[in-house]
Order: structure tokens, then sequence, then C-alpha cells
């Protein structure tokens, strides 16, 4: 992945992979994994928790992205793996949701980082920049 400890995206992706097996998804049946990546080696992964009132699921990613500032990261965040189903969809790489790229983007902003996404398909490895999902984000910054 470059930085972190040299963490490899293999792994980085194997963490998301091990996160989405705690999913609590028994609504949509979609289980997704999370896994950030920050400079200083550390791996903090999510996962989806849906409720049996509907509207009320957390992704994976804002999962991660809470365990993480819930244990006082502000910034340093480099990558983020993205796994979702094989059974599902087209096989096209799974892209983190409008609200997930606007969560990830605070982490980020704070520490000044654009982190890889990797976003994982039965097919391929779609690798984006976080600036490319969300430009022109509104960000900490702003309220300076
Ligand atoms: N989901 C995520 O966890 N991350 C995303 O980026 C997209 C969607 C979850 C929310 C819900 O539990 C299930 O996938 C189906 O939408």
């Amino acid at each position: 992945m470059g930085g972190g400890a040299e963490v490899k995206a293999e792994d980085l992706i194997a963490a998301a992979r091990g996160a989405a097996q705690h999913s609590w998804s028994p609504y949509s049946k979609y289980a997704v994994g999370a896994a950030l990546l920050f400079d200083d080696g550390a791996i903090v992964t999510g996962t989806n928790i849906e409720n049996a009132s509907y509207g009320l699921a957390l992704c994976a990613e804002t999962v991660a992205v809470a365990k993480a500032m819930g244990e006082g990261r502000r910034g340093g965040l480099i990558g983020v793996a993205v796994v979702g189903p094989e059974d599902k969809g087209d096989g096209a790489p799974i892209t983190p949701c409008g609200r997930c790229r606007q969560v990830l983007n605070e982490i980020a902003q704070l520490g000044n980082t654009d982190p890889r996404i990797l976003c994982v398909g039965s097919e391929e490895v779609r690798e984006v920049k976080l600036s490319t999902l969300l430009p022109h984000a509104f960000g900490p910054a702003h309220l300076d």
C-alpha cells in the first residue's frame, strides 16, 4: 500500500473480508466489510449493522470510521478496502455510498491525506482516490 508499515493491499482486503463475517445484515442479506489503513500501520475494520427499523442501517465504512475516531484517531488515513458479497451483483467492485464518502472525508481531511480506496469485486479490484469519489468535498477546513 505504500507507507502504513508495508501493509499490502491483499492484507487490507483480507481484513475487510474478515470484518464482513460479523455483518448484521439479515434484511438486505448484503454483508459488507471495510478496513481502514493508517500511516502507523494500524488497521481498523468495520462491518454493516442493520436494524429492524430498516432506515437506521449503518454502513461498514461508517462503522469503521466511528471505531477509529472513537479510539482517538484524527487523521493518518492512507488506505481503505471495501468488500461486498461475491454472489450479488454483476461482479463489479463495490464503491462506498455517498454518505460513507463524506464520513471518510472527515478523517482524511483532518490529517490532510487522500486515501486510496480499494473497491473489491469478484472480477477486479478498482483503486480510486477518495478525492475522485468525492470531488470538491465539504470538510472540517470549511468551518475554520
Ligand atoms: N452498505 C455498506 O455497508 N457500505 C456501502 O458502501 C454500501 C452499502 C450496506 C448498507 C446495507 O446494510 C447493505 O449494504 C445494503 O445496502
